[in-house]
């Protein structure tokens, strides 16, 4: 009863759309309807403004950390870890609060592996930001960065949490679609490009 609790408050912690919730708050424009469409940190930070897009990243990622950190301060089960890194990811891309829609998942992701294993993603982070600022696309960053914990949780033992990093990455991977196709079409729009 207890898990089944504590992985549907997950969930809702995760569907908080909190890059909505800032906009409106301020009065600005709906990421939804600008830009990429999507209402993650960057196209907040594209459409409304860099202070905006840092706002959302920062708590978008907090509510990755906080579920996955707390489940790994009082589980030893990978299995349950597993779930509750899930749940929160799954309830940002498919929020109980927009009738099922959500994010791409790149700053949730982010915030529930520093919850799970900090230097791994500290050092994932370094490549992402790294990819970023050399290719001006966060879209390639994020998907570096994803595609990077599988074999970063490897090298440093978490053999586990294997099979959560490669659905991690499956389900962050899809939701950046459109954005593979614009990259290898050459048409992806840089973070600070307003559109
Ligand atoms: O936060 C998602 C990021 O990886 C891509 O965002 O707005 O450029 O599609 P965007």
């Amino acid at each position: 009863m207890f898990t089944i609790l504590w992985l549907g408050m997950s969930y809702v912690v995760g569907a908080i759309p909190f890059g909505l919730l800032l906009t409106k708050m301020r009065g600005l424009p709906d990421p939804r309807k600008h830009g990429s469409r999507n209402m993650g940190a960057t196209n907040v930070a594209r459409v409304c403004g860099t202070g905006c897009g840092v706002a959302t990243l920062l708590l978008d990622m907090l509510k990755g950390f906080f579920p996955v950190a707390v489940a790994v301060s009082f589980s030893n089960s990978w299995f349950f870890i597993t779930l509750t890194a899930l749940a929160v990811l799954l309830g940002h891309m498919y929020s109980v609060f927009l009738s099922g829609k959500g994010g791409k998942g790149a700053a949730t992701t982010v915030g529930l592996y520093l919850g799970l294993a900090f230097w791994p993603t500290f050092l994932g982070l370094l490549v992402c930001l790294t990819v970023i600022k050399l290719g001006g696309f966060v879209s390639l960053g994020s998907l570096t960065l994803v595609t990077l914990m599988p074999i970063l949780l490897l090298l440093t033992g978490m053999y586990n949490f294997l099979p959560l990093s490669l659905l991690v990455m499956i389900l962050v991977y899809a939701r950046h679609k459109d954005n593979i196709q614009r990259l290898a079409k050459g048409e992806e729009q840089p973070w600070r490009c307003c559109a």
